[in-house]
This record gives structure tokens, sequence and C-alpha cells, in this order.
């Protein structure tokens, strides 16, 4: 497998809410990585965004009616030339619309002829998204193949707060990205009825209340993780250790901060999870003794910071408390000798497959792509070379659904 990464053409249509001015960051990610985007939102997002941004922002012109370039006849062809639509936000009329079939201006008609995927993000009150009309809408949609996304939970338009935020343009773009790598399978529900439980971020273990031992790890590679599995249909546990990243919509997301609160955490749901794909950088080793005032540089030499060893959460997983039939994944950050490393921590963990990666100063930490190599127990090996950590994460969670399967 390699970067399937290849920019396409994407249609952004944007619907009147105040979300829209989100689609303004949505629409830099996909100019930034080199798709060719054309703008066309409805006459009441042009309300609340107005269309030198849309054109400005994404080089091309910008179309609400089909009257506009009519000889062009772009009704026809923005749908038929685009690789993906993408809808966001969609407000709860604009649902109904595409329910019906309208094709009374540009976005509408071009939804009719477009034939490749179409990605949809609502946004709207908790009241609009939880009616019965938007809720027969939005299955009607999902039967027809449209990938709707769920809202988010958080702040709406004004003080009020609960489900119907539009999802962060960073996770709308990942999913976008990973249909336009991977196709609209990449999307099958292969996942669903499934509770898995992924360890992201790297521990900290405190020398004093303000200084501690930790890694680079930025988290990434298991929210990316997570955010796969939920886009397969799992139920997601992530455990995530000292993230600066957003909460996936949809995943129940636990913080911790240190080894101990994350093996806490693991063991509180490993007895239910039918994979766990612990991604985390543990800390091996934590200070013997965490002080309880802020340690002060005095006039003496320092004394050496003794260490005690950390519990190992996978070994001890895998070895003593596996449930039958669960899929247990380890990670291997390696520097040198990565790949006989690997298979050394793929038998000494006893997991079914770990993911082994180089690391150092440069490579991997924080960075957008990863480049592993995947071993499994049975002893096969598939490498993925240059892809979105969200890619990554699915061609994890390809060979975790396989050896559930079988
Ligand atoms: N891991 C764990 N608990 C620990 C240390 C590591 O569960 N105390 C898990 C990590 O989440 C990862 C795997 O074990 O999935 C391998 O982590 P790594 O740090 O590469 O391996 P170590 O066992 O720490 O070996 P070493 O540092 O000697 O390479």
């Amino acid at each position: 497998m390699s970067a399937g990464d290849a920019p396409g053409r994407v249609v952004l249509g944007v619907c009147g809410g105040i979300a829209a001015y989100k689609a303004c960051e949505l629409l830099r990610r996909f100019t930034e990585s080199g798709h060719d985007v054309h703008v066309v939102p409805t006459t009441s997002a042009l309300k609340f965004v107005g269309e030198t941004t849309w054109a400005a922002l994404s080089g091309n012109p910008v179309a609400t009616e089909v009257w506009t370039a009519a000889h062009r006849v772009p009704h026809v062809t923005l749908g038929r030339q685009a690789d993906l639509v993408v809808v966001a936000p969609a407000t709860a009329d604009f649902l109904a619309r595409m329910v019906i079939g309208r094709s009374d201006d540009l976005l509408t008609a071009t939804l009719l002829t477009a034939r490749c995927p179409i990605l949809v993000a609502p946004a709207m009150h908790t009241e609009m998204w939880q009616h019965p009309a938007t809720e027969a809408n939005v299955a009607t949609l999902r039967e027809r193949g449209v990938i709707v996304l769920d809202p988010a939970v958080g702040r709406l338009t004004g003080a009020d707060t609960g489900i119907g935020r539009l999802p962060e343009p960073d996770e709308i773009f990942a999913v976008a990205r990973t249909v336009l790598s991977r196709g609209l399978r990449s999307l099958l529900p292969d996942l669903a009825g499934r509770h898995v439980v992924v360890t992201a971020g790297g521990t900290r273990e405190p020398l004093d209340p303000v200084r501690y031992l930790g890694n680079r790890s930025s988290g990434r590679q298991g929210f990316a993780l997570a955010r796969a599995a939920l886009a397969r249909g799992a139920e997601v546990t992530l455990i995530a250790a000292n993230a600066a990243l957003a909460d996936p919509a949809g995943a129940k997301v636990v913080r911790v901060r240190t080894a101990e609160d994350m093996r806490l955490a693991v063991d509180e749901v490993a007895a239910s999870a039918d994979a766990i794909v612990m991604a985390a950088a543990v800390a091996d080793f934590r200070p013997a003794v965490r002080a309880d005032s802020k340690l002060k540089k005095g006039t003496s030499d320092p004394e050496p910071v003794a260490l005690v060893r950390n519990p190992d959460i996978l070994a001890d997983i895998s070895s003593n408390r596996r449930r039958a039939g669960q899929v247990i994944v380890g990670f291997a950050a390696e520097t040198d000798d990565v790949l006989d490393n690997g298979r050394a921590k793929l038998a000494s963990k006893r997991c079914d497959l770990i993911v082994v990666n180089q690391v150092g100063e440069n490579l991997t930490f924080g960075s957008e792509h990863n480049t592993a190599t995947i071993l499994g127990a049975d002893g096969s090996s598939t490498s993925v070379e240059g892809v979105t950590k969200e890619d990554l994460g699915h061609a994890i969670w390809d060979q975790v659904v396989s050896r559930l399967e079988s």
C-alpha cells in the first residue's frame, strides 16, 4: 500500500447557517492539500459569508444559481466532474430539499448530477436535529449512500449547548480525505456492533507539582485511529494522555496523565472490548518519589532522580486478561533495527499485531503522515508508506476486522 492522497476535484456546498464561517477553514484544508475546489453556496449562505471570500479562498468562480455562466451548463458539469461533493454546514431545510430531490439552485442541481461520493455535515439546533422529520431525512439520505456525519456536541449559536454543532473542519476534512483516497468502501460499517479501545498520546510522570518526565508523542495517530473506527461504525473509547487535540465526535474520551491513570482507565473497559489498540507512548519508568511541593534549586549539587518501573499495560492485558476472540494491537516506536525490534516486541508482548515505525528527532512525532509496517503474530507483514495517519488507521482496522471475522 502506498500514498493514495492524490488531489481531486471537490465541490464544497455551503448552506445558510452560522457555521458557514467554519467552511472557510475546511476550504483552506482542501486547497492547501492541492484539491481543486468549487464552492457552491446557497443564497442564504451568502448572508453569512460573501461570494468574494469563497472566490478568493478557492481561486475559482463562485455561483449560487444555475443561470450564472449558463453556456457552461454548470448544474451538470460541476456534479459530473467532481470526485467528491461536501456540504458543510447542511441545514435542516437543506437535508429536506435533498431528500425530495429539489433542483432549484446550483447546489441541489449539482447533487442530482453528481455520481461521486457525497459527504454531508449537518449543523442546527438540537431540537431541529432531533425532530422526527430530520431524523427520517437523515435515515433516507444514509440509505441512498450519502455519508451524513453526526453533528458534534457543544456550544450552539447563542449561549445554549447540545448536539448540533458542525464537527471541526479537521474532522470533516479527515473523512473527506479518506473517501477521496480509499473510496466509499472505506466507510462500510464493518466495525458496527464492536467496542474498540484506543490509547493515544504520551504519559507524563510527575517529579513535583510542575515538572514531569514525558515524551514527544502528540496523540495524532491514536486520535486518527479513533476517527477511522468511528467512521466504520465502532463504539470507541479513546484513552488519551496529554494530547492537545479535540475529542473525535462520537467517541467516549477519557483524559489521563500518568501511566498508572492509563492502566486504570484501560482496566475499566478492557473486558468489554473486541479490540484494544495501544498507540500511546507509555513511560516505562516514573520517579520513585513525587515531591508535594516544587523542588528548589538550592545551592548543593542535584541528587540523581531514582526511578521505578511502570506496569506494562499491553503485556499484562494480552498475557493475563485477554478475552476470548479479542484482538490486541501494540505499537513499537523504534530508532534502530526497526523490524527486528518490532518482531521481538510482537512476541514478548503477545499481541496479534504490532505497528512498527521509525521515530527520531524529525520523524513521525506531530507530523501529518506516517510510514509503518504492520506485523502479525501469524507471520504477516504489511508496509504502509507515506500515508495520512487516518489511512494508516484504516490499514490497521482492515487487519483487525479480518482477525475479528475469522
Ligand atoms: N506499553 C504499555 N505499557 C508500558 C510501555 C509500553 O502498554 N509501560 C505499550 C505501548 O503502548 C506500545 C507498546 O507497549 O503499544 C510498545 O511500547 P514501546 O515503548 O515501544 O516498548 P517498550 O516495551 O517500552 O520497550 P522499549 O522502550 O524497551 O523499546
